[in-house]
């Protein structure tokens, strides 16, 4: 029997137990033991619910139990998640966890405690929930020199889009609603400012490219600008916003970014809609690939958690994940990156507009009769920033793929 300690009994914690007991022994079946649930910290009480003779309120009581192998850290957060992880590490007993702040901060630093007590600090439930997307990249895809990534990795502001999208509405008002449905969190700046999939794709590419990118150099945009005004262009268009958190490898250049995106359906991610996620991913072998699935959520990213649990008792003394070296990798300015862009100006504009950007297409939609939209040409993210400027008077402006 191989025990075992959950960190933090709420959504995803709470989801980790009912996983284990519901499929019980399918999931020993295949880890080739039985795995047990010895403790489950929380700071709070359950009484009534059958976990309660589980629960323990002081960490040094899982800590200092060698009959521990595996801990589940699901508080989410950087502390005390870091100092409780790094500890269990370094008491030889490994760790999965669903933390992407405590993956993108100190990703290197506890794989490589991991890797010098030869056991795993395994973190697949931390990018796109239930998604299998970290163990491709460790073992599936290492055959492959990996020179893109985009993904949608938010469940929350994929949600928001979509509904903006399909009925018109704005901003704020899908918000509130997500909120109330308990989609979106109370407090949702880390999604809807783009902070969540910023260390998404931070770990994502750190372990396609092999050195550290630090989440706090990615260029970020949230999606807290978008209005109706753009859906209604959008849709116009046939075209779709989507949040993406992108990296890619250009020559010896690596760029990272997570913006708001118009595509059309030609793109593999325009039919990723609701709260689902997708990582999309080219190899200079395999060619593309995509990766769809419940990107969040009680269960899905529990069964991710549990997936990682069975791995850890797979190989108890023995590293299974790629290393991913603490070197920092050095990200190439956006600014020479080179796109189409949308952007809404008043009519009165329009001529001074197509001066300044030739041979772009011009947008109207009928219900916003005092402006009209270009979609430019290729050209960079500086040349298009200096024009936007020097026009003056835009309302809006949006990428695209
Ligand atoms: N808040 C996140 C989302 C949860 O909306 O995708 C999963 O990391």
């Amino acid at each position: 029997m191989v025990q075992i300690a959950v960190l933090g009994y709420g959504t995803v914690g709470s989801g980790v137990v009912e996983v284990l007991n519901t499929n019980q022994e399918s999931i020993n079946k295949k880890a080739g033991e039985e795995i047990n649930i010895k403790y489950v910290l929380d700071l709070r009480d359950f009484p009534g619910d059958p976990i309660q003779e589980k629960i323990v309120h002081d960490a040094d009581v899982i800590l200092n139990d060698k009959e521990i192998r595996v801990v589940v850290e699901v508080m989410g957060g950087v502390e005390p998640a870091y100092t409780f992880v790094k500890r269990a590490l370094l008491a030889g007993k490994s760790v999965c966890t669903s933390n992407k702040e405590l993956v993108a901060k100190h990703g290197p630093e506890l794989l490589e405690i991991a890797r010098e007590k030869n056991i795993n600090f395994l973190f697949e439930a931390s990018c796109g929930g239930g998604i299998p997307i970290i163990r491709p990249l460790n073992s599936s895809l290492t055959a492959d020199e990996i020179d893109e990534i985009t993904g949608i990795l938010n469940g929350t502001t994929n949600y928001i889009l979509t509904k903006m999208s399909k009925e018109g509405l704005e901003f704020d008002d899908v918000l509130k609603d997500a909120q109330e449905k308990g989609y979106a969190e109370r407090n949702p700046e880390a999604d809807v400012e783009g902070y969540d999939a910023c260390r998404k794709i931070a770990i994502l590419s750190s372990l396609a490219f092999g050195n550290n990118v630090d989440f706090e150099e990615i260029y970020t945009e949230g999606i807290t600008r978008i209005t109706a005004q753009d859906i209604l262009y959008a849709n116009e268009m046939h075209m779709a916003v989507k949040l993406l958190a992108s990296s890619r490898k250009v020559n010896d250049q690596f760029y990272a970014m997570v913006a708001p995106f118009l595509m059309d359906d030609s793109h593999p991610l325009y039919s990723v809609n609701g709260v689902f996620n997708a990582i999309f991913v080219h190899g200079n072998v395999l060619g593309d690939a995509m990766f769809y699935g419940s990107g969040a959520g009680k269960l899905p990213t529990a069964s991710a958690v549990v997936a990682d649990v069975v791995d850890a008792v797979k190989h108890l003394n023995r590293t299974v994940m790629t290393f991913w070296s603490s070197r920092k990798l050095s990200l190439s300015s956006i600014e020479n990156a080179e796109r189409r862009f949308f952007l809404r100006i008043p009519v009165v504009k329009l001529s001074e507009a197509q001066a300044l950007f030739p041979g772009s297409e011009v947008v109207r939609v009928a219900e916003l009769p005092e402006e009209c939209a270009l979609v430019s040409d290729q050209m960079s993210e500086k040349a298009f920033e200096e024009k936007a400027q020097k026009l003056g008077g835009v309302i809006s402006r949006i990428r695209l793929v």
